[in-house]
């Protein structure tokens, strides 16, 4: 089989976490790197959770350190629904043999970049911060990735503010010069993700198989439950795992080819991505297909099956 090259820029959290879990635990693809940015928590638990998984899945995937904050705006963290940690204030150990690259992320991503021509997918997972200063710097990476596949914006509501998604407002910045960047984009925003969702039942069926990985998502997401239950909402959505789940499952979405801009200065609108799916006036590009359906039942159930062949 050949596997599909893979690099994930993450800010380890938990939703993050399973996204490295299931790309783990899928054999189509090869998970040749991951780097780390602040966003969830900041940069440096991002990296040291990232390497704790390691730990939990007894892989050694090399972790690149990245940005410590965005471009321009200060960091703002989500301790509401990843805990104090990152993990859902799960204790996780570090692997004693953990490796700790001297190259930074960027640097690191485009030599992966440079190393596959054309075949490397970036999965971004995190605000874009660490992916907008490796183009910045390498512009040429564009043109070496095959593509980006960003869990970022929304064509419609947010859910940091009204109008942005958490990873755009969190460096709007740096997602202008992803999106403006000519680099083949798919984007996974909450039109999407929040098609899909772990229930408390779920949650229950992972930990109780009393497999390590499973009863891991459980304790890690209770955190992010009890976050979404203060919205009302009775499941923990995976949007980190939406790309992912893309590379090896692509019939469970459906998206459209737009133009896609990113609000830099609205005191009420900053980090919007806006597109023009739904409007008459268009913009003169079309940089980026938006996922905008997806059978989240399926998403859930190979989501699943996925974490629990684990072990
Ligand atoms: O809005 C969801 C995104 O923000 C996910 O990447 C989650 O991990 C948080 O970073
Ligand atoms: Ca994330």
């Amino acid at each position: 089989m050949n596997r599909i090259p893979v690099w994930m820029d993450c800010d380890t959290g938990t939703d993050d976490a399973v996204a490295i879990m299931l790309a783990h635990a899928s054999p189509e693809l090869e998970l040749l790197g991951i780097s780390t940015a602040g966003g969830n928590t900041v940069q440096d638990l991002a990296y040291w959770n990232t390497q704790r998984l390691n730990g939990l899945l007894g892989t050694a995937y090399p972790v690149y350190r990245g940005a410590e904050k965005p471009l321009i705006r200060e960091l703002k963290i989500a301790t509401l629904f990843h805990g104090e940690n990152g993990l859902g204030n799960v204790n996780l150990p570090v692997p004693e043999n953990a490796v700790v690259p001297e190259e930074n992320a960027w640097e690191a991503l485009y030599a992966c970049a440079k190393a596959h021509p054309g075949e490397l997918r970036l999965v971004a997972t995190a605000p874009l911060t660490n992916i907008a200063i490796a183009l910045g710097l390498h512009p040429d990476l564009s043109e070496l990735l095959h593509s980006i596949l960003l869990m970022g914006g929304s064509a419609g509501a947010g859910n940091v503010t009204p109008a942005a998604e958490f990873n755009i407002h969190a460096d709007p910045h740096a997602a202008g010069i992803v999106f403006r960047s000519g680099a083949r984009l798919f984007m996974f925003g909450l039109d999407v993700t929040l098609q899909e969702a772990l229930t408390a039942d779920d949650l229950d069926e992972l930990g109780s198989c009393g497999a390590k990985a499973g009863a891991f998502v459980r304790a890690c997401l209770q955190c992010y439950m009890k976050g979404v239950r203060r919205y009302g909402l009775t499941g923990a959505s995976m949007h980190d795992a939406c790309p992912v789940m893309y590379l090896i499952h692509p019939e469970l979405f459906e998206g459209e080819l737009a133009g896609v801009a990113v609000e830099l200065s609205g005191s009420v609108t900053v980090g919007k991505t806006v597109t023009d799916l739904y409007s008459d006036k268009q913009f003169p590009f079309k940089n980026a297909t938006v996922m905008l359906k997806l059978d989240g039942d399926r998403f859930i159930s190979i989501l699943k099956e996925r974490i629990l062949s684990l072990g």
